[in-house]
């Protein structure tokens, strides 16, 4: 049995081929981040067209890289939510009109989900798994729990503003980085000293409604702008902009001899501040619940500081955890094909009126 499965939730087309028996046959990108660049940041409308320009060319590289043609697909999946409306619609058209004219069950699958598995499709991990989701649009904590192969979440923690990528974004953006900042970041930091500026983060109480482990990243966004202008940084952040503006295609490479100590600073203390912070929340709420396990997950698990302190802490308190794949941390339509496997298997397919849900989410809150 072979799923097809598709993702256009927001600024990549991803499609993949998962099959029962060797796992993830093939996945392909298009990735619209140069196009989004020039904006900083996905402008909607441009995504929906470059979706419906690129979903017909990527699922046929996708099957061509898996040796299969549309009548070796046993389903077809497809992100249903959260993302963004228009994306979200190019990919479950299609989706609906293939499974149709295939005559072959169609599943619909919570992006989150997804995030989730593309860690468990490559691990198999000890009961309960406690999961961080951290991208650029959620920051969540989800109990996972399968029973007979179906997969049921708890969300037991998320953020009561931005999501830690969107932190990353907005922080890298203000200090004249290309867009998305996470991944120039990530690489900036590592030549800068992470206990130069003192952040406060995560002064939070605990939420009602399940939010037992809540997150919050608008103060650490506001205290870095505090903190170019008390130092007057601006200057000095134009220059840089101007700059890697005039650069093809540039890299956090080329932003590095443009950055001055006090910026490579500011850039390690907020990355290991964001860092703390996640680990912190992780392995309080792994600890409150007996998680047996942890999956990091989503575009901020490709960063190499979470990975390494998160790695760490676990080891150090003998719990087993994973992280996705390169590849796979940012969003891609693998996981969407992992995510399906158990609903094709129980039978849980999408209803014929199935339609984009921008805010869908994904199990419900914990409750005491
Ligand atoms: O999962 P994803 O591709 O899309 C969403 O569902 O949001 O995540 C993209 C986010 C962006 O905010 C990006 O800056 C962040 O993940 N990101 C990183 C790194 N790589 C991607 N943040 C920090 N360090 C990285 N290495
Ligand atoms: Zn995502």
């Amino acid at each position: 049995m072979r799923v097809l499965g598709i993702e256009t939730s927001c600024d990549e087309t991803g499609v993949a081929v998962y099959d029962e028996e060797a796992g993830l046959l093939s996945h392909r990108l298009h990735s619209q981040i140069v196009m989004h660049q020039a904006y900083g940041g996905v402008v909607p409308e441009l995504a929906s067209r470059e979706h419906l320009r690129n979903i017909v060319p990527v699922v046929h590289a996708a099957l061509a890289e898996a040796g299969v043609s549309f009548k070796d697909i046993d389903a077809v999946a497809v992100t249903e939510g959260p993302g963004l409306a228009g994306a979200l619609l190019v990919g479950i058209l299609y989706a609906k009109a293939l499974a149709f004219a295939l005559g072959k069950p169609l599943i619909a699958v919570n992006h989150l989900e997804g995030h989730i598995h593309a860690v468990l499709m490559q691990a198999a991990l000890p009961a309960p798994v406690l999961a961080l989701v951290v991208s650029g649009g959620h920051t969540h904590l989800y109990l996972a729990i399968e029973i007979d192969g179906a997969w049921s979440y708890r969300n037991v923690g998320r953020t009561l503003d931005d999501a830690a990528g969107e932190a990353y974004d907005k922080a890298g953006k203000l200090l004249g980085l290309g867009y998305p900042a996470g991944p120039w970041m990530d690489a900036l930091a590592a030549h800068g000293n992470p206990q130069a500026v003192k952040f406060n983060i995560g002064n939070v109480k605990q939420q009602a409604g399940g939010n037992q482990f809540p997150f919050s990243f608008s103060g650490i966004k506001t205290a870095v702008l505090r903190y170019v202008e008390t130092n007057a940084m601006r200057a000095s952040i134009d220059a840089r902009k101007v700059a890697l503006a005039s650069i093809a295609n540039a890299t956090a490479q080329d932003a590095l001899p443009r950055c001055d100590a006090m910026t490579l600073d500011l850039i390690a203390s907020f990355q290991h501040t964001v860092v703390q912070y996640l680990a912190r929340q992780t392995f309080a709420a792994a600890e409150a619940f007996g998680a047996g396990s942890i999956v990091v997950s989503g575009g901020v698990s490709a960063n190499r500081e979470l990975r390494l302190r998160m790695a760490k802490e676990a080891a150090e308190r003998g719990l087993p955890i994973a992280f996705p794949a390169m590849a796979l941390a940012t969003d891609n339509a693998a996981m969407i094909g992992a995510a399906a496997w158990p609903r094709l298997l129980h039978g849980d397919f999408a209803p014929d009126a199935m339609n984009a849900a921008p805010q869908l989410r994904l199990g419900g809150a914990a409750v005491g």
